[in-house]
């Protein structure tokens, strides 16, 4: 949680790195919170295009469904997209992207001609062993996207948001079977992200086998602190 001081502005982008089930996006709703900027989720954005039934939707459904990640091109153009928009004036936390190198290079590239400060990009370093067990118990909230989890983080009433009362649901790619081929994405084409901005000295890294409260302390931590 904040202290009691009111935290700067950001003016930056803020990147969260790491492999699915890290809890990367626990973290991101937390920061944006606590920094009134926008979280920026890809997979969210793909996955309310599929629930909307777009275009878009219907290219990145079968991808997703087989733990791949969705072409470069696709993302590429919603995230240039929604960062046009007024709300992303005081910066951003994105969680899942980039997510290759392509997409990383394309974002330095963005973040210049938008002259943001240099981007804060945070390693969520964990043992794999916790993954399967984080994947396959998350349950999210179909009203507000609230992360929770069966095992580690229930909701006071059972299948409820703590936050709005909407109904639980699980994520289809959150099924056992799916997250081998997610997990083995992510070693072969975001992994190698970590070498990229530590090249770049951009890299900080965060102990993302602790408990969510102490994560938040160690992300507020190091943002809070970035040159
Ligand atoms: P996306 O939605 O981005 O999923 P992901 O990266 O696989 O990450 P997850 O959402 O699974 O995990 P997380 O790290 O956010 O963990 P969370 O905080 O929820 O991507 C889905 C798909 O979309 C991809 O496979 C790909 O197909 C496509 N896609 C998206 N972006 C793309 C891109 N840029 N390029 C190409 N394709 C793209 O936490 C997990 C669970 O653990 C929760 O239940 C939570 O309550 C619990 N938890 C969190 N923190 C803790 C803690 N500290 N202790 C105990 N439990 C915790």
């Amino acid at each position: 949680m904040a202290g009691a001081l009111p935290l700067e502005k950001l003016h930056r982008a803020v990147i969260f790195l790491g492999p699915p089930g890290a809890g990367k996006g626990t973290q991101a709703k937390e920061l944006a919170r606590q920094y009134g900027v926008p979280h920026l989720s890809t997979g969210d954005m793909l996955r309310e295009h599929i629930s909307q039934g777009t275009p878009l939707g219907a290219q990145a459904k079968p991808v997703m469904q087989r733990g791949e990640l969705v072409p470069d091109s696709i993302i590429l153009k919603m995230v240039a997209h929604r960062i046009e928009c007024p709300d992303c004036t005081d910066g951003f936390v994105f969680d899942g992207f980039p997510r290759t190198v392509a997409q990383a290079q394309f974002l330095g590239e963005l973040l210049k001609q938008h002259g943001y400060k240099q981007p804060v990009v945070v390693h969520f370093a964990i043992d794999p062993a916790l993954l399967m067990r984080r994947i396959t118990g998350r349950r999210m909230c179909k009203v507000g996207g609230e992360i929770y989890n069966i095992y580690e983080r229930r909701t006071k009433v059972e299948g409820r948001c703590d936050n709005d009362g909407g109904e639980l649901e699980q994520r289809p790619d959150d099924r056992e079977e799916i997250v081998g081929p997610r997990l083995a994405a992510y070693a072969a084409q975001t992994a190698p992200l970590v070498a990229y901005y530590k090249r770049l000295g951009r890299l900080r890294v965060v102990d993302a086998s602790k408990s969510v409260g102490e994560v938040t302390k160690q992300v507020l931590e190091i943002v809070r602190g970035a040159k």
